[in-house]
Order: structure tokens, then C-alpha cells, then sequence
């Protein structure tokens, strides 16, 4: 599946999607893709000031990572230098459905369905949801696009 999107002011550009779907049972449609989020400094501070033991998942959940790689803040995001850029997979991993960005308890996503709240880094802090919103193979290919696949 491939897509593009055109650069807006503070964004990047996506030159192409190859969604995947995992083994873990993930599902992977174009409309369930959220684009780079591009986060303030507050939400930043705010997912950095977390307590790794406070974290319902304490896994990045970053297939760009080993599995066993902690859900720090930097974890999740697109990594040093970059750490406002956040790219993740817009599925919610209770039930799948998609969940709504800059909502919820903890000012990131909220999913509707049954009430799984995450926070600015992704991470899932409250509700049915086990796991950190997944982020997909992705790469930078200069300051303002980005690969995913
Ligand atoms: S599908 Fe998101 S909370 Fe159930």
C-alpha cells in the first residue's frame, strides 16, 4: 500500500507507505495510518516526566528497536535530534478501532470504543488497550520526509 501527502507547515512528507501486516495480529489499512505527529515541547516534557514504572506496557512497541526496548519517551519518538516526531500506527491495540489524536486523560489518543487512553508519546496509560500504539519501520530520508516500510 502506498500513499503521499503533500508538506504542510510543520510536517513532513511521506513517500511511501508499505504497511505490513504483523504477526502479532495488528491491522494495517491506509486510513488507520496516522502521518507524522509533530509534537510541542510541553507534550515532550510532559511524556519524559513519566515514570516507566507508571506505564501499563513497559515496551516501546518501535519496530525499529529490540523488542525488549523500554517505552521511554525517546524510544518512542523518531530518536535523538528528532524527538518531537512521533510515527505510529493509528490502530488501537485493544479491539482495533482508530483512536482520536489530542484527546484523553493524557492530552494523545483517545479511543471511543471502549475508552483506552494514551499518552503524548502513545503510550497506553488507561482502559482495555494492553499495549503501546505500535510504531512501524520507518526512516527519515531528510528533515522533511520520512520512509515508512
Ligand atoms: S478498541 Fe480501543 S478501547 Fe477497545
Amino acid at each position: 500500500m502506498r500513499g503521499i501527502w503533500k508538506p504542510v507547515e510543520n510536517q513532513v512528507t511521506i513517500v511511501c507507505i508499505h504497511l505490513r501486516i504483523s504477526g502479532r495480529g495488528r491491522r494495517g489499512r491506509l486510513g488507520e495510518f496516522v502521518p507524522p505527529v509533530n509534537r510541542t515541547q510541553q507534550e515532550i516534557e510532559t511524556a519524559r516526566a513519566t515514570a516507566l514504572d507508571d506505564l501499563k506496557d513497559p515496551l516501546a512497541r518501535n519496530a525499529n528497536l529490540a523488542d525488549d526496548q523500554p517505552a521511554t519517551d525517546l524510544a518512542r519518538s523518531a530518536g535523538e535530534g528528532r524527538e518531537n516526531w512521533i510515527v505510529m500506527i493509528g490502530v488501537c491495540t485493544h479491539l482495533g478501532c482508530v483512536p482520536l489524536g489530542q484527546a484523553g486523560d493524557y492530552g494523545g489518543w483517545f479511543c471511543p470504543c471502549h475508552g483506552s487512553h494514551y499518552d503524548t508519546a502513545g503510550r497506553v496509560r488507561k482502559g482495555p488497550a494492553p499495549e503501546n500504539l505500535a510504531i512501524p519501520n520507518f526512516a527519515f530520508v531528510s528533515d522533511t520526509v520520512v520512509r515508512i516500510g
